[in-house]
């Protein structure tokens, strides 16, 4: 057993309970940040006057050491140690002697924890950011190959108004785009540093936390000492972030498995994203799809977890916080997974066109807009609705879609038909008269499409929340 604080103790600490106190065997995650940080804390501890350069550098110079030889493999982290803090500064006094035994001045493991947590959550923010980067760059591409794919839209699962592949993808744009925009936010308000909080109460050592927080990147040090060392407001925000990200993903999947179907085959996923079955040879199944959908319990559950475990905790520093680490490496890791996993599936996959475009005419899909030309000829909507009903009714008893219909029938149900009924109901014409903003008609798809293109361009630049404001102005009109 090796810890740090034996002084006060008069007996060994028994093995079960060293055991369930010690974080090392999933801290060590945070060796990186550990040393980063404690080369910042050093560098500061000499610019006060605290350490001497001699010390300065041989700390720096051991650190640097350490973390070469464990990125090597020549330096293994074992379990002989309580947690990676212990480890890194047990290894660096075996190394460099006295000069050691001095990093630890003006700081505790609270802020230390606080901030290797940090900085490791604020690497995966933007890690996470990027792979929905990736995945909308995917999304934007099936976009614009698909403008004119037509393919019906449900509600309740049934079919209710055509659309196209490009207007459908685009509703997971949108969902995406929130959560890179939601990790940016997090990123900002989370970007403060905690080291030189001490156990809880500062220290009286003439730290410069500002001097320490810029050297780490952040934009400055956090505010109340506190605060600094009980927080895990950022972990639970990223945890609520992840969260709806697999929402979105499990969302998709499901989707995606329905259209993968025997029934629907909207698409084929790809034999290098599907799986076979051990006893029937012809299946073959949206496996990642459905494990996407299946983790999403997890990352949740990861989230539960942390808001369970903060709630009720009094200040400042408790050991219960030292469960906020396995869960949340877990939900990190499964949501990078299967964003990269699901972006595979889905820049691999085929769309059948024809299936999905055969599937918008069947289902009465421009039954409203056959209603709306009535409308368009003086019948009320209330009435034209209920004439429309009854054609529907026809059309399912005779096996066939309204437009198949001859001019002759529609009008034993409304003198108002006409020939050019035909061209108005067509799916082209009920997709392309749709030119709201954000609606599925072309020069509206391409307008989003547009915003959409100069969002990813200028994902990280400080323009970026404004613009999908400005670039809208007048479109609408000019549409039309
Ligand atoms: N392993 C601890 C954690 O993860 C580090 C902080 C320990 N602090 C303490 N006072 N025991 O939270």
């Amino acid at each position: 057993m090796a810890q740090l604080w034996g002084g006060r103790f008069t007996k060994e600490t028994d093995e079960l309970v060293y055991r369930f106190n010690a974080s090392i065997t999933f801290d060590k995650k945070l060796f990186e940040q550990d040393i980063e940080g404690s080369i910042a804390h050093v560098v500061m501890l000499e610019k006060q006057g605290i350490l001497t350069c001699g010390e300065k550098d041989a700390v720096v110079k051991g650190l640097t050491g350490i973390r070469k030889d464990v990125e090597e493999g020549s330096l293994v982290i074992t379990d002989e140690y309580e947690d990676i803090h212990s480890f890194v500064e047990a290894v660096l006094t075996k190394r460099i002697g006295e000069a050691g035994k001095k990093l630890h001045t003006g700081r505790s493991r609270n802020d230390q924890v606080a901030l290797d947590m940090k900085l490791y959550v604020r690497e995966k923010v933007l890690k996470t950011a990027s792979h929905i980067e990736a995945l909308l760059e995917t999304i934007l591409s099936v976009m614009e190959n698909n403008l004119t794919t037509y393919m019906p839209g449900f509600t309740h699962l049934q079919k209710a108004q055509p659309t196209t592949l490009a207007h459908h993808f685009g509703a997971y744009f949108e969902m995406f785009k929130r959560d890179v925009l939601r990790l940016q936010d997090i990123y900002r308000r989370m970007n403060y540093c905690p080291l030189g909080a001490g156990a809880f109460a500062g220290t009286t050592y003439p730290l410069e936390r500002a001097y320490t927080a810029s050297l780490l990147g952040f934009e400055g040090p956090t505010l109340n000492s506190m605060d600094s060392v009980a927080d895990r407001d950022y972990i639970i925000e990223f945890l609520s972030a992840l969260s709806i990200i697999m929402m979105h993903l499990s969302r998709f999947s499901e989707e995606i498995i329905i259209w993968n179907s025997n029934e629907y085959r909207f698409v084929e996923i790809d034999d290098g994203f599907s799986t076979g079955s051990s006893i029937m040879p012809q299946k073959k199944n949206p496996d990642i799809a459905e494990l996407v959908r299946g983790k999403t319990g997890r990352v949740y559950g990861a989230l539960t977890a942390i808001l369970t475990t903060m709630k009720g905790l009094p200040l400042a520093y408790n050991k219960d916080m030292q469960e906020d680490k396995e869960v949340t490496f877990d939900a990190i890791e499964t949501v990078e997974n299967c964003l990269v996993l699901f972006n595979g599936m889905l820049s691999t996959m085929k769309f059948r066109h024809n299936i999905m475009e055969e599937s918008a005419k069947k289902g009465f899909t421009n039954a409203t807009d056959a209603a709306d030309y009535l409308v368009g000829r003086g019948v009320p909507f209330r009435d034209a609705h209920g004439i429309i009903g009854q054609l529907v009714l026809y059309c399912i008893e005779k096996n066939c879609s309204i437009d198949e219909l001859g001019l002759e029938e529609l009008k034993s149900f409304s003198e108002a038909f006409e020939g050019d009924v035909f061209e108005a109901i067509s799916l082209k014409a009920c997709v392309e008269r749709r030119l709201t903003t954000g609606a599925p008609g072309i020069r509206a798809m391409e307008d989003v499409i547009k915003i959409n293109k100069d969002f990813l361009a200028r994902i990280w630049t400080k323009e970026q929340p404004e613009f999908n404001r400005s670039c809208l102005k007048g479109q609408e009109s000019e549409r039309r």
